[in-house]
């Protein structure tokens, strides 16, 4: 399992984490689906944060830096057969690093038709290491045709836009509402995701967490009744969605120029994750 919680660099010189028990629940969460033990969530946090604090020095003191942080646990267990471990590791990494998309104003996505990332009954909403590992081929079509990530599509159907390989997806049509598909028990339940929902809603926008077919999302774009569409994840943000290609053509959102209301979600996350402006849900942590 790993879940990235990332600390910030905050301006009064301390640092904040971000939605750091929504992350610890998660894990958990995923853990019980690999079948493995709950981490008490007090070890989780108090692991996250001793890390923070001896290796605050590495936290880039840029615009986009960032302290990676990468709690995950695997069966340490001396035994071959299949059956749940008795005994596991957690461990926490961190890594320095800065903006995910480096340069480009937007990103392309391919919509794979060959590949599914998850089934109902699977496990694509535990955050758990095959779920990446099953994404990785789409991945490198997706760069083998041109773009930056790869779009998956329901495994039943292949009809319904689910996520990205890493981060789950919004679009915004021309009345100011919003859409992003709903989780089912295929989609990871992002917190990015879950974060953009209450802040677009708390801005007064509508957002509808509803199945979006990608011949809709085509033929929307193609009349304007889309006008942009973003990308969010930790590591991501929020990025917009400039081009979108399939096997048998491509389309464009908005023109490709970075839509208004992306840039204004985006900004609304990140002041609150790096200080800029009050946090009234008690998402950050001092550390
Ligand atoms: C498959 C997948 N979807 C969505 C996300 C976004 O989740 P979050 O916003 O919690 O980082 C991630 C991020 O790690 C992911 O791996």
């Amino acid at each position: 399992m790993k879940p990235p919680p990332f600390a910030y660099r905050r301006p009064e010189g301390r640092f904040a984490l971000f939605r750091a028990e929504a992350n610890a629940r998660r894990f958990n969460a995923s853990a019980r689906r690999m079948a493995m033990p709950d981490l008490p969530e007090a070890m989780f946090l108090e692991s996250i944060r001793a890390l923070v604090r001896a290796d605050k020095a590495w936290i880039p003191d840029s615009e986009d830096g960032a302290l990676y942080l990468r709690p995950f646990m695997f069966a340490s267990e001396v035994f071959l057969g299949v059956k749940p471990a008795t005994e596991y590791l957690y461990i926490v990494m961190a890594s320095s690093v800065g903006a995910y998309f480096k340069g480009a104003p937007s990103v392309s996505l391919w919509v794979t038709r060959d590949y599914a990332r998850a089934g109902p009954g699977g496990t694509g909403e535990a955050k758990c290491g095959g779920n990446y590992a099953t994404s990785l081929i789409a991945q490198a079509e997706a760069i083998r045709n041109g773009c930056d990530q790869v779009v998956f599509l329901d495994a039943v159907e292949r009809r319904w836009v689910e996520e990205l390989g890493g981060m789950n997806i919004f679009f915004v049509f021309e009345d100011g509402s919003l859409a992003t598909p709903p989780l089912g028990g295929t989609i990871l339940a992002g917190i990015t995701r879950d974060s953009i929902i209450t802040l677009a809603r708390d801005m007064g926008l509508t957002v509808r967490e509803e199945p979006y077919a990608i011949d809709q999302w085509r033929a929307d774009a193609e009349s304007g009744r889309l006008t942009e569409a973003f990308a969010c994840g930790t590591a991501a943000v929020v990025t917009p969605i400039g081009r979108v290609k399939e096997v048998d053509g491509q389309f464009t959102i908005g023109g490709q120029s970075i839509g208004p209301l992306t840039m204004r979600l985006r900004s609304a996350l990140v002041d609150i994750q790096r200080g800029a402006a009050p946090d009234p849900y008690g998402w950050t942590e001092l550390v």
